[in-house]
């Protein structure tokens, strides 16, 4: 078992990572003072519920503790305002105190929707995480919470930490593959933005990471959750620092838009756009292995490096100058100068990022 601080003064909080967590999970809650006599209700998905609520269940339940569960359905769409309301009459049914918490099972999308739930259920009552996807080592940590709005995404939320994060490695084992590379690209990123080691210690072990190692799993879920924990301990609401998180994510949120939600994944419309901040970061004169080895790791942990020939490259830059970072023709971006490194960039020619997206179409 790892153990992980994220550190926010009064709001810190730990992260343990380790196999079999959700058979203890009441040893932790009793750790951390989770009350017997207020109801608690675990948010989860239908898939996720399908593989690991009853054995969540079974472990609090056994602990003396009261449990509601609120099964949503799986995906994006359930990161909503009628599911936020759905989810407070479910706490009400429940009984849901003041000195209740809520339990995330799941992955980003119950994390972001449940945590927005204690944020505002009773002007905030108690939140726990129980990720299960690989990409919530990065949303778990840092404490945006958030549903979305018809027109935007993430825009109705909340900064809330959780009182702790409970990272079972065995509920990993029932991704769906196409999530382990998605959620991988986000380790990957956190390597290349703060930590070349880790970056090659992720090239030198994609393999067992696709194959759910558990050993290679529990460290690189580890290593890229301290560096999220590090960047957001010093900049918790994202006045600079917390910007670097960013790397490859202008371009992705725009491949994102561009294939309409859910046909590109977030973790691959992030691995394309790295490859193109590499490409950016030549430009600035890095050193070559920034892109080598960016597309080298990315394309070992499964992920596209190369941009669709159907996407059109008008409709992509459309969709980045909605991003409020486009300002004229200039473009803020997160530029790799060497691996493990990045730089804020205020003032890319919007030209550059134009023909850099073209390239990405006949990247090899
Ligand atoms: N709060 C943050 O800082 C932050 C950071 C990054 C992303 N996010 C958010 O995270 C969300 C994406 O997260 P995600 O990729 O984890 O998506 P997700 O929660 O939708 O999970 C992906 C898919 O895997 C399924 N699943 C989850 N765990 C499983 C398991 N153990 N076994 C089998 N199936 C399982 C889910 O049902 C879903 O279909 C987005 O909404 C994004 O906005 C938030
Ligand atoms: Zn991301």
């Amino acid at each position: 078992m790892r153990e992980l601080k994220v550190d926010l003064g009064e709001r810190s909080y730990p992260i343990y990572i380790g196999e079999g967590l959700l058979q203890e999970a009441s040893s932790y809650f009793l750790k951390h003072g989770t009350s017997v006599r207020s109801p608690l209700m675990i948010v989860t998905d239908e898939y996720v519920a399908g593989h690991h609520l009853q054995a969540l269940e079974n472990s609090l339940k056994a602990g003396g503790f009261q449990v509601a569960s609120a099964v949503v359905p799986s995906g994006e769409s359930s990161k909503s305002l009628s599911m936020l309301e759905e989810l407070v009459t479910k706490a009400l049914e429940a009984g849901l105190d003041r000195k209740s918490t809520i339990v995330a099972l799941g992955g980003g999308v119950v994390g972001d929707l449940a945590g927005f739930v204690a944020a505002s259920y009773m002007r905030g009552i108690k939140f726990v995480q129980v990720p299960t996807t690989i990409l919530a080592h990065d949303s778990s940590v840092g404490g945006k919470v958030a549903v979305n709005h018809p027109l935007a995404k993430n825009i109705i939320g909340a900064f809330y930490q959780p009182e702790f994060v409970l990272y079972d490695l065995n509920t990993l084992q029932t991704l769906p593959p196409r999530d382990v590379s998605a959620g991988l690209s986000e380790v990957v990123k956190h390597g290349l933005i703060w930590d070349s080691e880790f970056t090659d210690w992720c090239d030198a072990n994609a393999d067992k990471l696709l194959a759910l190692e558990p050993d290679a799993l529990g460290y690189a879920l580890y290593k890229g959750s301290s560096v999220k924990a590090a960047v957001v301990s010093q900049d918790e609401r994202e006045n600079d620092l917390r910007a670097i998180l960013n790397l490859g994510h202008t371009i992705g949120h725009a491949l994102e838009a561009v294939a309409g939600y859910g046909e590109m994944l977030h973790g691959e419309a992030i691995s394309i756009g790295m490859i193109g901040s590499a490409k950016l970061g030549l430009r600035y004169g890095a050193p070559e292995e920034v892109y080598t080895t960016t597309k080298q790791v990315l394309a070992k942990c499964g992920l596209p490096v190369k941009l669709p020939e159907h996407f059109d490259v008008d409709a992509i830059m459309k969709a980045m100058m909605h991003d409020k970072k486009f300002m004229e023709n200039t473009m803020t971006f997160i530029v790799p100068t060497a691996i493990g490194k990045v730089e804020i960039k205020k003032d890319v020619p919007a030209a550059w990022v134009r023909e850099i997206v073209e390239q990405l179409k006949l990247e090899a």
